[in-house]
C-alpha cells in the first residue's frame, strides 16, 4: 500500500500553517482611527493646523518613519509607497543615469535592477556564492569598469552578503552602495550595524509577503542628512522642506505612503521583534532536525550576523543524492503531505525577456558613451553558480511557516524524511 500522500497515503498533516499577515484588535482600532479622523493623507496635518494648535503630534507616516529608523538603527527613514519606489529614489538621489553601470546579484527580484534600467543605466551581474546565495563579494572587482557607479547588494532572504568586503571595494573605487534590504527587517550584525544602515542608502519593502507589511509600502534608510533631504524631496514632487507648497526645485514623483499604511505599519512594527525571534528559533530547530537528511542542506548563514529575518528559509537540493528525482516532484509530494514549499526563481534575472528587448540602437540613452551593447545572455558564462541553483536545486520555505510551533518544524522535517524513506514511490 502506498505510504506517500501523493500516491494516496495518509498525509503528515492536514492542519494549515500560520497565515500571513497577522493582525488583531490593535490594527483594527488604529485603522478605524484613521478612517474616522478623515486624515487619510500624511499632509492632512497641515502646518496651518499645527500652528492653530488643533493637531497634536505627527502624522502616522511620520511617526512610523521615526519608529522604524529607531528600530532599524539608522538615522533617517523616508516612507514611500513601495520598495520599488524606494529603489527609484535611491538611484535618482545618487545621480545614476545614462552611461553608468551598477553591479548587483542575478538572484533577486526584478525591482533591484528595474530602477537602474528606468534611469537608463545598466545592471552588471556578478555570480552568487552557491553556499550562501548572496553576491560573491570576491568577484565584484573583476566586474568593475570605468562606468561603474554603484553596487546594489541584496540581503536576499534576510541573510547578508559580505558587507565588509563590499564597503571596502566601494571605498577603493569610489562607488555608491544601495542596500536592497527588502527582505531584511530587523537584521543586524553582531557589532550593531544594521541592514539598510551600512551603505550610502538602503531600502525596505512592506508589500504583503514581507516580514513587516501594510499590503504595499516601502522605505528608504540612510545615515546621510543630505541624501535623506533629497529622498524626502524626490518622494514629494521635488519640493523642499522649507519651500512653498507650489514650489518645485527638481524632478520627482508622488511616492508618498498613506495614513492607513502608516498606522498599520506602526502596529505591525510592535510585533516584528518577537516574530523575528520565533522565526530564528524555529529555523534553528528545523536545521537541527534536517541534519541527517541526505541531499537537502540549508544555505550558510553570515556568521557576522546577530539576527536573521528568514524571510525565506533556503534549502539546497542535490538531486544526484536523491536518485535524480526532479525537484518539482519532491515539492508536489511535500504539498500532498500538507507542507507547501516553492522552488523560487526558475532562471537568473538576466534571462528575463526584458533584457532582450532593451533599446541598444545608436541613439538610445542606454548607449551613451558606449561602443557596444551589453549581451545579457553572456552572463550565463560568468554566473555559473546562479545558473546551477535555479535548475531545480533550491527549495524556499516562506517565513510564515516558521511562525508556528516546534511541532510545525517537526512536521516539515517528517515530510522530508518520509519522502526519503519511500523514495521508490517517487520514481
Ligand atoms: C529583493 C527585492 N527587492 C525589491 C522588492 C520590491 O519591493 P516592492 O514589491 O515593495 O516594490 C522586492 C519585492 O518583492 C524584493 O523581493
Amino acid at each position: 500500500m502506498a505510504k506517500l500522500a501523493i500516491n494516496g497515503g495518509k498525509p503528515v498533516r492536514k492542519k494549515p500553517f500560520p497565515g500571513w499577515p497577522i493582525f488583531g484588535k490593535e490594527e483594527e482600532r488604529e485603522i478605524l482611527k484613521v478612517l474616522r479622523s478623515g486624515k487619510w493623507w500624511m499632509y492632512a496635518y497641515s502646518p496651518i493646523e499645527f500652528a492653530s494648535g488643533k493637531v497634536k503630534g505627527l502624522s502616522y507616516v511620520e511617526k512610523f518613519e521615526r519608529k522604524f529608523a529607531e528600530v532599524q538603527k539608522v538615522k533617517h527613514c523616508i516612507a514611500v509607497n513601495s520598495g520599488s519606489s524606494a529603489l527609484e529614489i535611491c538611484v535618482r538621489a545618487l545621480g545614476i543615469g545614462p552611461g553608468d553601470e551598477v553591479i548587483t546579484t542575478p538572484y533577486t527580484f526584478i525591482a533591484t535592477v528595474m530602477c537602474v534600467l528606468n534611469h537608463y543605466a545598466l545592471p552588471v551581474f556578478v555570480d552568487i556564492d552557491p553556499e550562501t546565495y548572496q553576491i560573491d563579494a570576491n568577484k565584484i572587482e573583476e566586474a568593475i569598469t570605468e562606468r561603474t557607479k554603484a553596487i546594489i547588494p541584496v540581503h536576499f532572504s534576510g541573510n547578508m552578503p559580505d558587507m565588509d568586503k563590499i564597503m571596502e571595494i566601494s571605498k577603493k573605487y569610489n562607488l555608491k552602495v544601495i542596500e536592497d534590504a527588502a527582505h531584511a527587517h530587523y537584521v543586524f550584525y553582531k557589532d550593531g550595524r544594521s541592514a539598510g544602515g551600512i551603505g550610502d542608502m538602503g531600502i525596505f519593502s512592506f508589500q504583503q509577503s514581507k516580514n513587516l507589511t501594510a499590503g504595499e509600502g516601502g522605505a528608504i534608510t540612510t545615515n546621510d542628512d543630505k541624501l535623506a533631504e533629497l529622498s524626502w524631496s524626490l518622494r514629494h514632487y521635488g519640493r523642499e522642506k522649507n519651500g512653498l507648497w507650489y514650489e518645485h526645485v527638481r524632478l520627482g514623483w508622488n511616492l508618498r505612503m498613506s495614513e492607513f499604511q502608516g498606522a498599520l505599519l506602526l502596529t505591525q512594527l510592535k510585533r516584528l521583534k518577537k516574530q523575528t525571534e520565533i522565526r530564528m528559533k524555529n529555523y534553528n530547530y528545523l536545521v537541527e532536525l534536517l541534519k541527517d537528511l541526505p541531499g537537502i542542506k540549508p544555505i550558510k548563514l553570515n556568521p557576522k550576523q546577530k539576527t536573521f529575518s528568514h524571510h525565506l528559509a533556503i534549502l539546497r537540493y542535490f538531486p544526484e543524492e536523491w536518485d535524480n528525482i526532479p525537484l518539482e516532484k519532491i515539492l508536489k509530494a511535500m504539498e500532498a503531505e500538507g507542507i507547501p514549499l516553492s522552488s523560487g526563481y526558475l532562471y537568473p534575472l538576466y534571462h528575463n525577456p526584458l533584457f532582450k528587448n532593451l533599446d541598444f540602437s545608436s541613439d538610445s540613452p542606454f548607449m551613451k558613451g558606449r561602443k557596444n551593447p551589453i549581451d545579457y545572455e553572456k552572463f550565463k558564462e560568468t554566473c555559473k553558480n546562479v545558473e546551477e541553483v535555479c535548475k531545480g536545486r533550491t527549495i524556499w520555505i516562506v517565513h510564515r511557516l516558521l511562525l508556528g510551533t516546534k511541532k510545525d518544524m517537526e512536521d516539515i522535517a517528517e515530510g522530508f524524511y518520509k519522502l526519503r524513506k519511500n523514495i521508490d514511490e517517487l520514481k
